[in-house]
């Protein structure tokens, strides 16, 4: 079995996760759930990023100690996974012990490494963002003051603070990213990489000393640090940092990290500079997706138009969004999110094609052979070409699901149903019943086979469904899997 260690972003807890926390979570559940099922030993970690500012400001903003706050929150965030049938292997919290005493070994391994270095910050800031900025990265608003390109205010700092020697790392980032281009999808974001790394790195402030909710800076507890320092640790914490020697450790690392783009130069650029500079390798992957809007508008809290998973999928139910979103964008790309866009797409897909499908076999089967069917193995043509089809597709879906393009993986099994609904009105068993049964029997088989196919092919992104489908094609659990794909069984 082969390690594969995925995680999501961890989730600042300053509001309540909307549907953009959920569409990561999903992705990082179906890639885990393929990968499970192509055999391999998966590591699926999500949880939430608690310290900083804006998480301090929230907390006062709600009369609460920080402590109390966090812990209520980050309990949504916790929630929400079971809710969306993601299968985690841990929720990770950064205000957990264990995570407190891995990012301040991580912090002295930099500083023992002679990569860190006190000096003063002076620039801009932005809270919401919870990034450092140069002048000529921001924006004027209409009121001609500067802003984050994101929209976020920002302000002037300044202040004593530890600074990593990121300008150390520029070489070095651009020769491993030369010598592993796949490291960055898609391709666009590894071009904006390449280019924001070449454009030069400037060192990076890692610590603050006018706030307090963060982790102390070891040996001098005047500074916490930087936030983004203490979140990307989580990804080592949660299998056995800093013990490097630990099974998990050694087994997982390094792993695959889902991001959003508005996040990307942190995972990309600084993450695996510190890594490299604390003798640790960079992520196998990096895969920014990218962001959804609600009918043409960006989501946002002040516009009032954030989708609250809870509401959405209890209005079209888990699957349906779960199938929605991979299916309706490509993922990398932006998308709109519209309740008819959904109405359509599962309408389409789910009820028609595949819903259609299993509803005229199984019950066909039911009414006409007491459910049961036997394997002639007589097979003509037409029967061979949606095997082989089924075949060529199951290659073509790997292919996309090791890319990410959960989208194309996607259409590749909507093209197999639809060849199978064709096929079996073709077919007509219900005019073979009376001039052929061993024929009638022979297309039911072959039927319901494929879509036995189709629904392993299916299971990572909609397996709720699936296991409804399963039951009612008698497979067991046990047989779900990717080995037995092209084995049919017999009975
Ligand atoms: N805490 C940091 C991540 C630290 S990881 C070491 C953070 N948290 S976040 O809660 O603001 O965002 C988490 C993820 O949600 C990001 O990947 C972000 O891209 C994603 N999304 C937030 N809004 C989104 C949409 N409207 N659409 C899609 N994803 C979006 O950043």
């Amino acid at each position: 079995m082969k390690p594969f260690f995925i995680t999501t972003p961890i989730y600042y807890v300053n509001d309540k996760p909307h549907i953009g926390h959920a569409y990561t979570t999903i992705a990082c559940d179906i890639i885990a759930r393929y990968n499970k099922l192509i055999g391999n030993d998966v590591f699926f970690l999500t949880g939430t990023d608690e310290h900083g500012q804006k998480v301090e400001k929230a907390a006062i903003q709600s009369s609460l100690e920080p402590k109390d706050f966090v812990d209520k929150m980050s309990k949504n965030f916790k929630d929400l996974v079971p809710f969306l049938n993601c299968e985690i292997n841990e929720f990770i919290r950064t205000t957990s012990d264990k995570h407190i005493k891995a990012s301040q070994s991580l912090w002295k391994k930099l500083f023992d490494n002679k990569q860190i270095y006190l000096s003063n910050y002076e620039g801009w800031y932005s809270v919401r963002d919870e990034a450092f900025y140069t002048e000529n990265e921001l924006i004027k608003n209409n009121e001609d003051k500067f802003i984050a390109p994101s929209g976020a205010n920002v302000e002037w700092v300044k202040e004593e603070s530890y600074f990593f020697k990121l300008s150390n790392w520029q070489e070095k980032l651009l020769n491993f990213y030369y010598k592993y281009p796949n490291s960055i999808k898609p391709k666009s974001r590894y071009n904006e990489v390449i280019k924001f790394i070449s454009s030069g790195l400037k060192d990076l402030s890692i610590s603050r000393t006018t706030f307090n909710w963060g982790v102390p800076v070891p040996n001098n507890d005047k500074h916490v640090m930087y936030v983004w320092i203490d979140a990307l640790c989580n990804y080592l914490t949660s299998i056995g940092y800093p013990n490097e020697e630990s099974i998990n450790f050694k087994k997982f690392w390094p792993g695959m990290h889902i991001v959003g783009k508005d996040i990307l130069r942190f995972h990309a650029v600084y993450w695996p500079a510190f890594l490299m500079a604390a003798d640790l390798q960079p992520p196998t992957r990096i895969f920014a997706h990218g962001w959804w809007t609600n009918s043409g508008k960006k989501i946002s809290k002040s516009i009032g138009n954030i989708i609250d998973p809870y509401e959405i999928i209890s209005e079209y139910g888990l699957d349906q969004i779960r199938f929605f979103l991979f299916r309706e964008v490509p993922f990398g790309n932006d998308g709109d999110f519209s309740k008819e866009a959904i109405s359509k797409r599962v309408n389409a897909d789910l009820s028609n094609n595949l819903g259609n499908l299993v509803q005229r076999v199984c019950s066909f089967i039911k009414k006409n052979c007491n459910s049961i069917i036997l394997n002639t193995s007589n097979y003509d043509e037409a029967d061979n070409n949606l095997i082989n089809l089924s075949i060529d597709i199951f290659d073509k879906y790997k292919f996309h699901m090791n890319e990410q393009k959960i989208d194309k993986s996607l259409k590749e099994i909507f093209e197999l149903l639809t060849a199978t609904n064709i096929y079996f009105d073709k077919q007509a068993p219900w005019d073979l019943k009376k001039i052929n049964l061993d024929r009638m029997n022979t297309v039911l088989f072959v039927s319901i086979e494929i879509i036995r196919r189709s629904t392993i092919l299916l299971y990572p992104i909609i397996p709720e469904s699936c296991e409804k489908i399963f039951n009612i094609i008698n497979i067991e659990k046990k047989n779900i899997n990717y080995n037995n794909y092209n084995k049919i069984i017999n009975k």
